[in-house]
């Protein structure tokens, strides 16, 4: 796949002809600390635009046995899916839905939607998206039971640091993907999410990839487009009709004993929303005997003795509101993104190691065009126990109801198998310290 360098968008052309101020939308969250010299977004360009063929495939899981297949094509095509366990012999087909939306003077191509199934576990499926001409994709589905390997990482954008990481990770022998928010770093530039569709395909359409957003899905502009998370509403539809969510923002799912819950940090979390009243009951359905293990996902990290993004409402008033929810449901580890470096604390609740609390883990190293988050607070808070400003991912290799292996591989580290960072976790439903 060609890929050329920088692009200038069409937004701030946009936005020069309203007359507007267009610093207003570019100043980010939190700076004042140093970053390395940003790397430029790459960008993936169509091999056939225009075309009805298949583009920016991604795959990503719906109840125990199904699949939901998004595309995009330029031109009308079907939403149909053509599927089967032997290349080139579709006996299955499934058809979906197609949307599209606007934004600014940007017109999203034919958004493809086709949940397929009942699916065996574990098992290599070969599908054909749209038209009966296009390409063969592959995918595999996650097993029904342990052990099952997460890749996760946070904060991607789409750079060399970023193919750095995905080469990394396609090497990495992973059931489905984590990625706890920050996915296109488009920041308002359309097409860039489009490209971030092309550049992620070859792994995304192997492989479910289950993400919740960051602050750069936002994407709101005062007066001009006064609602937030359209692309990636549209682009990235997860599984919340299915765990009785309201909102794509937020929702859960089983996966070969974990129970996975993706919150959003930038929608409301207070006690008297949607979403906290919706993570209350979830929480309350979990069966530990068959989910031995709860994975939370957030975008801002409660926990972060980085220098970058300190004393940010999504950090502080998010834990103050959900973090006895997470404590008392007894919830193992909870992944952040957002600070631009890896972290993992220890067991902590309210600041202090807790034997019955999560393990909070940064993991917003995925290479994005800001750079990293190299400057800590000192000295090293004593929950911290290990961090580092380099771009990575992370593996959570769940063994059973009682062992999880996590790693950090470090993108220097040209032999995947090399890890950097690493722990045994047990699970707290097998603690007897911890039951409720
Ligand atoms: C769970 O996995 C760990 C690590 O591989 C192993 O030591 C332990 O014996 C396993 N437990 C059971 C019940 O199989
Ligand atoms: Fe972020």
């Amino acid at each position: 796949m060609a890929v050329v360098e920088g692009r200038l968008g069409g937004f701030l052309i946009v936005l020069t002809i309203m007359g507007l101020a267009l610093p207003v939308f570019f100043i980010a969250p939190v700076q004042g600390y140093n970053r390395p010299p940003p790397r430029k977004n790459l960008y993936v360009p169509s091999d056939d635009p225009g075309s009805d063929s298949p583009q920016q495939v991604h795959i990503s899981t719906v109840g125990a046995d199904k699949m939901r297949v998004s595309w995009i094509t330029d031109s009308p095509s079907p939403a149909t899916v053509e599927y089967g366990t032997s290349p080139g012999a579709y006996e299955k087909s499934a058809t979906g839905s197609t949307s599209s939306y606007k934004y600014l003077m940007y017109e999203s191509g034919e958004i493809h939607d086709v949940v397929i199934g009942p699916l065996e576990p574990n098992t290599v499926y070969y599908y054909r998206c749209g038209s009966n001409s296009g390409p063969e994709f592959s995918f595999k589905t996650p097993p029904a039971s342990f052990p099952v390997t997460f890749a996760v990482v946070g904060d991607l954008g789409q750079t060399e640091w970023t193919k750095s990481t995905l080469d990394h990770i396609s090497k990495a022998n992973y059931d489905m993907l984590l990625l706890p928010g920050d996915l296109s770093y488009a920041d308002f530039d359309q097409p860039l999410w489009d490209s971030f569709g092309r550049l992620v395909q070859p792994l995304a359409s192997q492989r479910p990839w289950m993400v919740t957003q960051g602050n750069h899905e936002i994407e709101k502009i005062p007066v001009l487009h006064s609602s937030a998370f359209t692309a990636y509403n549209a682009r990235w539809h997860m599984p919340y009709e299915e765990s009785v969510s309201d909102s794509n923002l937020y929702y859960s799912f089983d996966v070969a004993g974990v129970h996975v819950i993706m919150l959003g940090s930038y929608t409301d979390f207070d006690p008297s929303s949607a979403q906290y009243q919706w993570l209350q009951v979830d929480l309350g359905k979990v069966d530990r005997g068959r989910t031995p293990w709860i994975v939370v996902l957030i975008h801002a990290p409660w926990y972060n003795s980085n220098k970058a993004h300190q004393g940010e409402s999504e950090s502080i008033n998010m834990k103050d509101a959900m973090e006895d929810l997470l404590y008392q449901a007894r919830v193992d580890v909870v992944y952040a993104g957002h600070v631009h470096a890896y972290e993992r604390f220890t067991r902590v609740y309210k600041d202090e190691a807790n034997n019955c609390g999560p393990v909070h883990i940064t993991i917003g190293d995925g290479g994005n065009r800001e750079g990293l988050a190299s400057k800590y607070k000192n000295p090293q808070p004593k929950i911290s126990v290990f961090r580092e400003a380099s771009f990575g991912h992370g593996q959570l290799v769940v063994a059973n109801a009682t062992h999880a292996r996590w790693t950090w591989h470090r993108n220097e580290d040209s032999d995947e198998a090399v890890a950097s960072d690493s722990i045994w976790l047990t699970s707290l439903s097998s603690d007897p310290a911890c039951k409720n």
